[in-house]
């Protein structure tokens, strides 16, 4: 299951990203918004990462107008690594050396081609779970245990 949501600023990229991931055949936990009522984009940031977090979904995308505000919001929940990516290959290295469990994307960055081949790269591309990425995670770990309640 994948966790979607966005502001007002991408509610059509929302859209097209959910209707491309369901004809792939995966489900998709739409977190709103779904209309251009302006709205904050850190509260649709906590219902993504928290479906993630939790584990009730695998993953998460979330797009505003830059992505920054949401990837900024989500990475504020423990156990959240959500990478802001404008390319592939970025989208690509986040799932292979940070185990990346959240994507957020910017409407106003991005085409939605490339936002679908983001996409795809974040979705398909498996961790490495080699030993040097998984250290450096955990530390990333301790960082929560150490500064979060
Ligand atoms: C909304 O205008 C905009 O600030 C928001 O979508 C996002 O870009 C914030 O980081």
């Amino acid at each position: 299951m994948i966790a979607i949501g966005c502001d007002h600023a991408a509610v059509t990229l929302k859209e097209t990203i959910k209707k491309h991931l369901i004809s792939q055949g995966y489900e998709v936990e739409d977190h709103g918004c779904f209309t251009s009522e302006s709205v904050d984009y850190s509260d649709y940031a906590l219902k993504v990462a928290e479906a993630v977090a939790s584990g009730k979904c695998d993953k998460g995308i979330l797009i505003c107008g830059t992505g920054i505000g949401m990837s900024i919001a989500a990475n504020k929940v423990k156990g959240i690594r959500c990478a802001h990516c404008s390319d592939t290959f970025s989208a690509k290295a986040t799932r292979q050396h940070n185990d990346a469990n959240v994507l957020a994307l910017g409407e106003r960055v991005v085409g939605a081609g490339l936002a679908l081949d983001i996409v795809d790269c974040f979705i398909k591309t498996p961790f490495s779970g080699e030993e040097r990425h998984v250290r450096r995670i955990n530390k990333i770990s301790a960082i929560e245990e150490k500064y979060f309640k």
